[in-house]
């Protein structure tokens, strides 16, 4: 493709893995107009996908050519994972197969946990200097933790696994609970797992400024149906879709990357799993959704929140998990 007309600015690769499935087609169209890296900035979009899902993926690409953003500069479909990574700026891993209703996501573990180490090693071998990654594909913590594993030249802290869904999911609850617009909801974290056990904190986060709990005072909501519903959302969503969550986990995708490469408004948070260096007491290591702050290149967990006895127990659970999730797949991990 020519340069002229393209901008002056180099184009970032963003590589999608599972292009051609839901969270893709929901994802893709939003990356190529500018909503992930800007209105000014060119795209070079990698797909990976698997040999069968090739012949859709090339209709999802005649789409996107058929939409003429300006800032799509170049298009690569890959079934081959080495290519799909390389020069990759940006690698968001989303290939690998969903749960249907009735399970849990750790359930996916054995089908898809699989898939997550040949990628680490491949963006580790392949991928641009500056390379940060953003695991989707469930169970996303702890394949998250198997590609990092599987990547040691990578700096651990440029590795992140989505618990962005579930913190919309706790604002919209908190918002239509104290009947005010989402945009006055902040500092939400969702600690842990993105399983049933994570920890959507309304201890911590605020509400125009002011404590959840001064705002909403039906703290019996507050501490159970809020916290239920927030860690089954997705399971709600398959129940009643026969399909899981796709164009709000696209959309988390994009709030994901935006709070990791833009600053963090004053005083506020995101949530994001990033590796344990032990902070809240939680083993090192780990893929652990924690509250995140960044200033546009570095970010840090937001230290010194206070946990009650209630919240305390929450994280003990989710960690538990995580643990075990960890040591259900140390074959997949170089010791
Ligand atoms: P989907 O089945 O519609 O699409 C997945 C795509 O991945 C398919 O096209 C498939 O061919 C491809 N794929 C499978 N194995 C692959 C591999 N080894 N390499 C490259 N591509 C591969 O599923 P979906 O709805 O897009 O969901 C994808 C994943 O995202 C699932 O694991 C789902 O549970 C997870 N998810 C996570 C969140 C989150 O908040 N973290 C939210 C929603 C969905
Ligand atoms: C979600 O939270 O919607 C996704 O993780 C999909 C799922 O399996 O729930």
């Amino acid at each position: 493709m020519s340069s002229i007309g393209a901008g002056s600015r180099k184009p970032v690769h963003v590589t999608v893995t599972g292009a051609a499935g839901q969270i893709g087609y929901a994802l893709l169209f939003r990356i190529a107009s500018g909503q992930l890296l800007g209105p000014d900035q060119p795209i070079v979009l990698r797909m990976l996908e698997i040999e069968p899902a090739m012949k859709a993926l090339e209709g999802v690409a005649m789409e996107l050519d058929d939409c003429a953003f300006p800032l799509l500069h170049d298009m690569v479909l890959t079934s081959k994972t080495e290519e799909a990574f390389d020069g990759a700026n940006w690698a968001l891993l989303v290939g690998s197969v969903p749960r249907k209703a009735g399970m849990e996501r750790g359930d996916l573990l054995s089908v898809n946990g699989g898939i997550f180490g040949p990628q680490g090693k491949a963006i580790a071998a392949r991928a641009a200097g500056d390379v940060r990654i953003l695991v989707v594909g469930n169970p996303c913590n702890t394949n998250c933790y198997i590609a990092r594993s599987n990547a040691p030249e990578i700096p651990a802290e440029r590795w992140f696994a989505m618990t962005r869904l579930d913190e919309n999911r706790a604002k919209i609850q908190l918002a239509k609970k104290a009947k005010v617009p989402v945009s006055v909801v902040s500092n939400l974290a969702i600690w842990g797992n993105h399983s049933a056990t994570q920890y959507p904190d309304a201890r911590n986060a605020r509400i125009a400024g002011m404590g959840v709990f001064d705002v909403i005072t039906d703290h019996g909501w507050l501490k159970k149906e809020f916290i239920k519903d927030v860690q089954t959302r997705g399971a709600k969503v398959i129940e009643a879709r026969g399909l899981s969550s796709a164009a709000s986990a696209a959309n988390a995708v994009i709030d994901s990357v935006k709070s990791i490469r833009t600053a963090t408004p004053w005083g506020d948070w995101h949530s994001l799993a990033v590796v344990s260096r032990g902070e809240y007491g939680v083993p090192e290591w780990l893929q652990f959704g924690f509250p995140v702050r960044s200033d546009g290149s570095i970010w840090e967990v937001v230290p010194g929140l206070q946990h009650d006895d209630d919240a305390k127990e929450r994280i003990r659970i989710t960690t538990e998990e995580l643990l075990q999730e960890r040591d259900l797949v140390k074959e997949l991990v170089p010791s």
